[in-house]
């Protein structure tokens, strides 16, 4: 037993910790999702509910989450499994790693188009997006190539594999502690460039001064459900990295610095783009395409482009790495644990699957036509498995995991394991009123709504 746990890996410190969480969190959810999201969602009024839903909900859940994962020092399907082994809770931790394989496969296709970016950044394409249209035609164009889309999803998942056979202390959390301090160093250099242009006022009020008329249910909704998806919550990614933590550390405040980073991140994100948004005289409703239309424009406008350009790609493409890392590292923990397999056989053949998997994402956006509009949903692919996956999967994952520890393994026992590393914290009884009551009915609220077509 002793060995097993040795075998299995541990963070070597709270810090490193904090930054391989902060890492799985902080990624395209925070820099691509958060801005467009909010550019159809109303702007100001929605960053208000999604900070809501952040601290309120999110928070709870992930020390939740922490909580069962540092307890049990398993995956999702082992940790379920040992908390209730003759009940059906483990598919709750099936169903987290199904997702996270999905995730993986899709998100990948996004992360690629990031290094594509890259690519063509730094071989001189810069100098021919001189007008949004421009910009907007190539990227249709860029997106739309079979070899371009399958070649850098494949490039992006293999670096990805490179990291997590790494294992936990070598691969993952070294990594994250040299990138993620460089990301929000290069954010702030952006926000900067992006609120000094001419024109970037109308921005920062669609941007920062909320109109309360367009909050509705589906706002609400959107807002949890991304809260969920950037604090990668609702899986059992957090679930997984506490398995990793050591019983002397803190849970609480460790968890805190995770949802706070998150958050900066997109929130300067969001200040980064719509000054810029407006400055040009786009819509913000634009959608996914939103930053790689809106940002190429603006680096085409300013001194030292190119360079800027490049290195916004590159920690991007950085920031959604040391999320997919969570994401592999969610199956890869459940092959390794449960059925015994040796750690680089789990992380090539999830690897190879997600390649085959996400081709089906990546040949959605344009290269082939039936993949583009699926029957029935009238969606791409790519939005489908989106909206399933990263969106109504997580929120039920969450939910059905507060109701466990809530109502069925025990709040005293979650309670205890969180006390551990942080004796004096006082107001457990709130978290656990929170797990107990408050999430559980906003997440059935969230549920019913999709139920309901809301969403
Ligand atoms: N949180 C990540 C992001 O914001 C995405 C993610 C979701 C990662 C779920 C792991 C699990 O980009």
């Amino acid at each position: 037993m002793e060995r097993k746990l040795r075998d299995r890996g541990s963070w070597s410190s709270k810090f490193g910790f904090i930054m391989a969480a902060a890492g799985s969190a902080i990624g395209l959810g925070n820099i691509w999702r958060f801005p467009y999201l909010t550019g159809q969602n109303g702007g100001a009024a929605f960053v208000l509910v999604y900070l809501l839903c952040v601290f309120l909900i999110g928070f709870p859940v992930m020390l939740n989450e922490f909580a069962v994962g540092r307890y049990t020092r398993k995956n999702p399907v082992g940790a379920l499994k040992a908390l209730n082994p003759t009940g059906y809770w483990k598919w709750v931790g099936g169903l987290g790693v199904l997702t996270g394989f999905v995730i993986l496969s899709y998100y990948s296709v996004v992360a690629g188009w990031t290094v594509g970016y890259l690519m063509k950044i730094l071989t001189g394409a810069l100098s021919q997006w001189t007008t949004t249209e421009v910009v907007a035609n190539s990227f249709g164009h860029f997106i739309a190539s079979p070899l371009n889309s399958v070649g850098y999803l494949a490039l992006f998942i293999l670096l990805t594999m490179a990291v997590v056979v790494g294992g936990v202390k070598g691969g993952i959390e070294r990594w994250c502690k040299i990138l993620m301090p460089i990301l929000l160093g290069l954010l702030i250099l952006l926000v900067v460039r992006s609120v000094t242009l001419p024109g970037s006022g109308k921005g920062l009020l669609f941007y920062l001064k909320p109109d309360f008329s367009v909050i509705s249910g589906k706002t609400v909704l959107m807002a949890l459900g991304q809260a969920f998806f950037s604090l990668s919550l609702g899986m059992g990614a957090m679930m997984t990295y506490g398995s990793y933590i050591s019983k002397e550390d803190n849970l609480v405040t460790s968890g805190f610095w995770v949802c706070l980073g998150d958050t900066l991140i997109a929130v300067l994100a969001g200040l980064a783009l719509f000054p810029a948004v407006f400055a040009f005289g786009l819509q913000p409703e634009a959608g996914p395409k939103l930053i790689f239309i809106v940002l190429p424009a603006v680096f085409s406008k300013i001194p030292a482009g190119t360079g800027v350009g490049a290195l916004f790609f590159l920690l991007l493409a950085i920031a959604a790495l040391t999320s997919t890392v969570s994401l592999l590292e969610v199956v890869t923990a459940y092959l390794v644990d449960d059925k015994g397999w040796p750690r680089h056989k789990a992380v090539f053949s999830v690897g190879f699957l997600s390649i085959l998997f996400g081709s089906l994402s990546a040949l959605s956006q344009g290269a082939v036509k039936g993949l583009g509009a699926l029957p029935l949903f009238n969606k791409p692919f790519l939005d489908l498995m989106d909206m399933i996956f990263g969106n109504y999967s997580l929120s039920f994952g969450a939910f059905r995991l507060v109701v466990f520890v809530g109502w069925k393994w025990g709040i005293k026992k979650a309670v205890e394991e969180l006390k551990m590393g942080n004796p004096e914290f006082p107001y457990f009884g709130v978290w656990a009123f929170l797990i107990r009551f408050v999430c559980p009915l906003a997440v059935a609220f969230v549920l019913m709504g999709m139920a309901f077509g809301w969403i």
